[in-house]
């Protein structure tokens, strides 16, 4: 049945009695029924819980609905987003009526509990699809036509950098700025053992060697003490990870570089829209690379971006992203390059998300917040940090669950809110104890870090609704 027929069977008049208003709940599928006058302009809304309340209270099934208190309705306007209305629920109230200029209801949303709540997904509509359609209907629909540029431009302006090289991935992204840095066989390059692999990875494409060092304990972020004293004749680099969010100490780790003339590429792969001391991360290093995987703040799908101020590293990313083939000369190449070019489909995604960003970070602050307020000072959690001269954008909300203390694992809390369809994520396997990688260090932090921690779902579309089922699934499942 469509929610216009539901509309029309549920609906009665104000005039009627409590057996008709029980009726016509029955008729619908919804447990409710909306109540209007002789005009059709909605009033309320009445539940069967409402009904069961003035039947225990002692009215009759002949006495009028009025006799029920009057309970002001949330609604909706036809106006409003899919997110306004979204916004709109709580744990009280999981029926939202749409109504028309004419106070009409049209529609009406309803909360279902056992929606599965993702960790993260994208926020894409009518936007993406239609710039997406356009390089459908152009013909534009690999690496040539005017979205690449226009998203680079886009990027290079949100980060306050001369330069951005639109790539197929971060991964990608990665490699290119650590080859454009000059970075090969026999160097090292130093890297939070806390980390996606691929940041390891791109260092190892190039015949250099990772060389692993812990997090800080508070940001989870490389630890400054830990760089200085790895640093070796044979080290090219530094790429810091401004982990779920949180940038890293930037001011540190570029003191450092400079004394030992190193390169710093900043990984903002999940940071997309921070700041430190008041300026874009992916700024603030030589070159800052940037993903948009589907889980990311922004996504084309699969993407990369690297931002910089540095012409001559820009030139060189752009000409190994292209089969380092020169620009002057179509079919010439002098250096061996790769394909990691970006297609116009994704930029064109890309380009639509960049209208969405201020929208995404604002939400995911918020969501942090209300996080915070549910979560804060339960035995055994610790809350990811945000340090004064930071800006966190939160990209997976980000806890620590002490066994000892709160009684579960992180692992198993992960199954309790699986149980109830709401999905989390693991924190990555610190790099050094990979197989691929296995170092035999020990890097405590990035460990603990690792064992305890748990990405709660923090997609921009999670409902406050969610984030209370959430919170009051983790407290269920807690010493507490
Ligand atoms: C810190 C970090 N670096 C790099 C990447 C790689 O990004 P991509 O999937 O775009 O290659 C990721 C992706 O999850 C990441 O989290």
């Amino acid at each position: 049945m469509t929610n216009k027929n539901i509309i029309l069977d549920i609906s009665v008049l104000s005039t009627c009695t409590i057996q008709q208003a029980m009726q016509a709940i029955g008729r619908g599928e919804i447990g409710a029924t909306f109540v209007t006058n002789s005009k059709g302009k909605f009033q309320r809304v009445l539940t069967d819980g409402d009904i069961r309340r003035a039947l225990l209270e002692g009215h009759g099934l002949q006495s009028n609905i009025n006799v029920i208190p009057f309970k002001e309705a949330i609604v909706a306007h036809e106006s409003n987003s899919i997110e306004e209305i979204s916004q709109l629920f709580s744990d009280k109230i999981r029926l939202i009526p749409v109504l028309d200029s004419e106070q009409k209801v049209i529609d009406f949303h309803l909360y279902d509990k056992r929606r599965h709540i993702a960790v993260a997904k994208p926020l894409l509509d009518d936007e993406e699809l239609q710039l997406v359609s356009e390089c459908i209907i152009t013909g534009w629909v690999s690496s040539g036509g005017p979205f690449v540029t226009k998203f680079e431009e886009l990027m290079a302006d949100s980060t306050n950098c001369q330069y951005a090289v639109a790539c197929s991935s971060a991964t990608t992204g990665l490699h290119l700025s650590l080859l454009a840095a000059g970075v090969g066989e026999g160097d090292e390059v130093i890297v939070p053992s806390l980390t996606f692999i691929s940041t390891a990875n791109a260092v190892t494409y190039t015949g250099a060697k990772p060389v692993f060092v812990d997090v800080d304990k508070s940001t989870w972020n490389i630890c400054l003490a830990q760089i200085r004293g790895s640093i070796t004749k044979k080290t090219k680099a530094i790429i810091p990870v401004h982990l779920y969010g949180h940038p890293a100490e930037m001011d540190g780790i570029n003191a450092i570089a400079k004394e030992f003339n190193l390169v710093v590429i900043e990984d903002v792969a999940e940071a997309q829209g921070s700041t430190y001391k008041n300026q874009p991360t992916g700024s603030l290093g030589n070159m800052g690379v940037y993903s948009f995987f589907g889980n990311k703040i922004i996504t084309t799908g699969e993407g990369g971006m690297i931002v910089t101020n540095n012409k001559e590293f820009a030139d060189k990313c752009r000409l190994l992203r292209d089969h380092g083939m020169t620009p002057e000369k179509r079919y010439w190449h002098e250096v061996i390059g790769y394909n990691y070019r970006m297609t116009n489909l994704q930029a064109a995604i890309g380009v639509a998300q960049m209208s969405k960003l201020e929208n995404i970070l604002e939400r995911k602050k918020d969501i942090a917040s209300k996080y915070k307020q549910y979560l804060g000072n339960l035995p055994g959690i610790t809350l990811p940090v945000e340090l004064p001269h930071v800006s966190n954008v939160y990209w997976l909300y980000t806890i620590l669950i002490d066994p000892d203390i709160a009684g579960i694992s992180a692992e198993n809390l992960m199954l309790q809110l699986r149980e109830v369809k709401i999905d989390s994520r693991p924190v990555f396997p610190p790099v050094h104890k990979q197989p691929v990688y296995n170092t035999g260090q020990s890097l405590p932090n990035s460990e603990y870090i690792s064992s305890t921690g748990l990405s709660l779902p923090s997609s921009p579309e999670l409902r406050d609704i969610d984030i209370e089922k959430i919170c009051s699934t983790i407290k269920q499942s807690i010493n507490y």
